[in-house]
Formats: C-alpha cells, structure tokens, sequence
C-alpha cells in the first residue's frame, strides 16, 4: 500500500499556473507585493492532486512527463527528505549558509523575496518563512507534496524547474536549490534561469549530496567499502544513461563557469554513518535511500532484480557494519554578477 499523507477536502493552498495565451510573467511591481495570486495562476482543486501521481512497483511517484526525477515522493521519501533537512540543519546550526540575513533583511519600501527550487516537503520553506516573517517565499514543485496549510509568507506552486519560470527578470533577493541533482537534465540550464530570476547581487544557495561512499580520515573507499563503492558505480552508471549527471562534485565550478555569478563559496560538510545518535539517524535515511534506489534500478533493466538486490543488500551491509564511513553534502553560496 503506498503512503501520501493527503487531505483531499477544502481548499488546496497550493498554486498552478492558468492555461492562457500571452506573458506569463509576474512583475515585480505590483501594488500588492505581498499576495502575487495575479491572473497567471490559480488554486488547485484538492481533488487533483492524485493525478500528480502514479504507483508502481508499490511506490509513488511523480506523473509529470518532463521531469527526470526517478525517485519516489511517498511518504518514506518524505520522512527522509526531512531526517536530512534536520540533520543538515543541526550540523550547520542554521537552514543556510552564506550572507542570507543580509540579503533578506527588511527594509522600507521594499518587499523581499526568496524562492525554493525543488521544494518537497516544503519544510525548509516554512522554517525560513518563520525566521524570516517580512520576506516572501514561494515553493515550486512537481507535485502537491508540501503542507496545505502554510504560513501567510509561503506560497507553494506547481512548476518544472526544468522549465523557465514565470517570474519576471531580477524579482528575486534570493534563490535556494537543494538536492535538485536528480530533478533536471542540465543544471547549467538551471543556473541560467536561477541568475535572470536573480536581483543583481541576489544570493544563490545551493546543496547538493556527492553520489558515493567515503571515509573518515580520507581512508580509500575502494578498500574499506567495496560493495558500497560497487552500489554507487552501478547507480552513477544507471542515472547517466537516463541522463541525470552528478552535480555535487562540479557545484563549484557549474556556477563560476556559468559567469552569471561572483563572490562563489564552498563548503564540504561530511556527515558520519553510524557512531552516535545523529549518525545513527542518518543510517536509517541511507536506508531509506537504499530502498527508493533499489526500484530506480529494477526500473531501469540494466540489472536483473537478484542482482539490484544484491548490490542494495551489499550497501546496506556495509552501512550497518564498517564503521567510518562518511557522505559528504557540498554546500555552495553566490552572489549574482551585479550587471548582465
Ligand atoms: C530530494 S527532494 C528534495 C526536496 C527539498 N529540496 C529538500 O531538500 O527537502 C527533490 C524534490 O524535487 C522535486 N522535483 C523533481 N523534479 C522536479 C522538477 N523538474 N521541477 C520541480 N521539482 C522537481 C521532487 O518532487 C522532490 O520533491
């Protein structure tokens, strides 16, 4: 039985854009600059969120048809989704790196805004609409998945990030993307849309998870991990094909090389499995992560299924037994170029 946690009765709180000829854009200038419910979009009915979904192989997913996200939204997806929000959270002491209290503090006459790519759950939307009340935070999403019943400062909308956004050329104080390596085909493409949707000196947050086994100490995790280290090969392989790239480990050099951006800083957070209570909290999500893997490679038939199975099993027997090992989380912040 797939889990969704769902609530189809009253009104959705989430948003879509209208089916209509002509400029699709949001302005920057209207005179409500707090509530942008303009004529571009519209309330989703609750009861068409389902088809926002399909099951398979016992898991939700995604419907969309651009979108190459191959892994399920469910509720297991969640819970993890936000396990690692609050881990991340714990470790940094904050939802963010970088100058972002600068960039969103208040000032007369000027509404701030911020946007969360990918947004999920919409967890960290909702932290940051209550340390942040003034700004204005808007969530897009493929799928209806964040809470029906945000703080008065959130908006959640229904939007391919893979796609250009409807927002108007620098309406934005600050863009936050994290964990969308999966969600797109070309994070350069992204990085193009997150600058024009940029105020000139906006700020560019982003997070994204290497895809592959280390350890502590810089030990080699070809020795000490090797069924871990043949997991990852066979899932960096497999997602290549479907054409989703690692972005974790060229985060840095996408946003320089895209020359929309200056002021570029990065940070390698590792977060250990096992050893303590956080760890061992971070094992259960790898877990998690495991099993949403194991249908990405059944559905994918490069495999047979006794052979996903066992690569899973072999991950998940090293995740429980050899102490050291690590994931690292590479976090990036940016200023937008001040002109062009
Ligand atoms: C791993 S989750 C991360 C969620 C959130 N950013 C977080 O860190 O808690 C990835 C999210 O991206 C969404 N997603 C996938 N493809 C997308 C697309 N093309 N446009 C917008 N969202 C997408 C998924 O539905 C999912 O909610």
């Amino acid at each position: 039985m797939v889990r969704l946690h769902a609530d189809y009765s009253t009104s959705s709180h989430f948003y879509a854009p209208m089916d209509h000829d002509g400029d699709d854009q949001a302005t920057g200038g209207d005179d409500d600059e707090w509530s942008d419910t303009s004529s571009e979009i519209t309330e989703l009915d609750p009861a068409e969120f389902p088809r926002y979904f399909v099951e398979r192989n016992g898991r939700l997913f995604h419907s969309h048809g651009g979108s190459p996200y191959p892994f399920p939204v469910d509720t297991d997806e969640q819970n993890r989704d936000k396990g690692i929000h609050a881990l991340l959270k714990a470790r940094l002491g904050r939802n963010y790196v970088g100058p972002v209290r600068e960039i969103l503090r208040q000032t007369v006459g000027r509404q701030r805004r911020a946007l969360d790519l990918g947004t999920g759950t919409g967890i960290w939307v909702e932290e940051m609409a209550g340390e942040f009340p003034h700004v204005r935070f808007d969530g897009l999403d493929i799928v209806p998945i964040a809470t029906r019943y945000p703080p008065a400062n959130v908006m959640f909308e229904m939007h391919d990030i893979g796609e250009p956004f409807r927002y108007a050329d620098g309406y934005y104080d600050l863009v936050h993307a994290r964990s969308v390596s999966m969600a797109v085909h070309n994070y350069a493409v992204l990085l193009d849309e997150v600058a024009r949707v940029l105020r000139p000196r906006g700020l560019f947050v982003a997070g994204e998870w290497m895809r592959g086994p280390a350890m502590i100490r810089g030990a080699d995790p070809a020795v000490h991990l090797p069924r871990t280290t043949e997991f990852f090969r066979v899932v960096n392989n497999t997602l290549t094909v479907k054409n989703i790239f690692p972005v974790a480990p060229f985060l840095h050099e996408l946003i320089e090389e895209s020359n929309h951006f200056e002021d570029v800083h990065s940070r390698q957070i590792e977060i250990v499995v096992g050893g303590d209570a956080r760890g061992n909290r971070f094992r259960e999500m790898q877990k998690v992560y495991a099993e949403s893997m194991r249908v990405v490679l059944v559905e994918a038939g490069r495999h047979s299924r006794r052979e996903v199975d066992e690569l899973v099993a072999g991950y998940l027997w090293e995740l429980y037994h050899v102490p050291g090992m690590i994931h690292v989380y590479h976090a990036v912040h940016a200023r937008r170029l001040p002109h062009g």
